[in-house]
């Protein structure tokens, strides 16, 4: 593991399964290289386009949160629901570090240095791309579903338990900056 993605995502250390754990590191140290950001900027940008220009919460923030969240969650369905829906949390704690992956190749600079969506990511959202990066490094289909079902797309298809926590995770960190009642 890089030096870069270990000081990036310290949740690494939550993957118990020491194969697992280096995949998922892999397949970040791989966005990496291929993106315009570097570890700096992911700090720095908007999590999202969606929610215009005054949305001051860095892709790290929003990333870190869903993780948190996804990780708290699955320990509370394993302690109350036991063996009639068991999560498996390394499988969960991969799938929702590497959701949004993908994303690293959404993004280019234009001619003033700003962030902007670039074509790839318009032909390929960020959950396509980022099983695509994730089979390069030998992440096993269970985690590979969680980021190809973790957002709209996966409407479509059946979910493991592991992908509905990563979903609701990603989407309850995402909805209330989109939408919320303020009165
Ligand atoms: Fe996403």
């Amino acid at each position: 593991m890089t030096e870069r993605v270990k000081k990036l995502w310290s949740e690494l250390d939550w993957i118990k399964d020491p194969s697992l754990r280096e995949k998922t590191a892999k397949t970040w140290e791989l966005a990496l290289k291929r993106s315009v950001l570097k570890p700096g900027d992911l700090e720095k940008i908007p999590f999202t386009l969606l929610c215009g220009p005054d949305l001051k919460v860095s892709f790290m923030a929003h990333k870190r949160c869903v993780v948190h969240i996804a990780k708290e969650s699955g320990e509370k369905m394993n302690r109350f629901f036991g063996k009639n829906l068991p999560v498996n949390m390394d499988v969960l704690i991969s799938g929702a570090i590497l959701a949004d992956v993908g994303k690293l190749l959404d993004y280019e600079l234009d001619k003033d240095g700003k962030v902007v969506q670039g074509k790839y990511g318009q032909y390929l959202r960020h959950p396509f791309s980022g099983v695509s990066l994730a089979e390069e490094c030998d992440v096993p289909p269970e985690v590979c579903h969680i980021i190809a079902a973790h957002a709209h797309e996966g409407d479509l298809v059946k979910r493991t338990t592991e992908a509905y926590i990563v979903h609701h995770a990603d989407f309850m960190a995402f909805e209330p900056f989109k939408n919320r009642l303020t009165v």
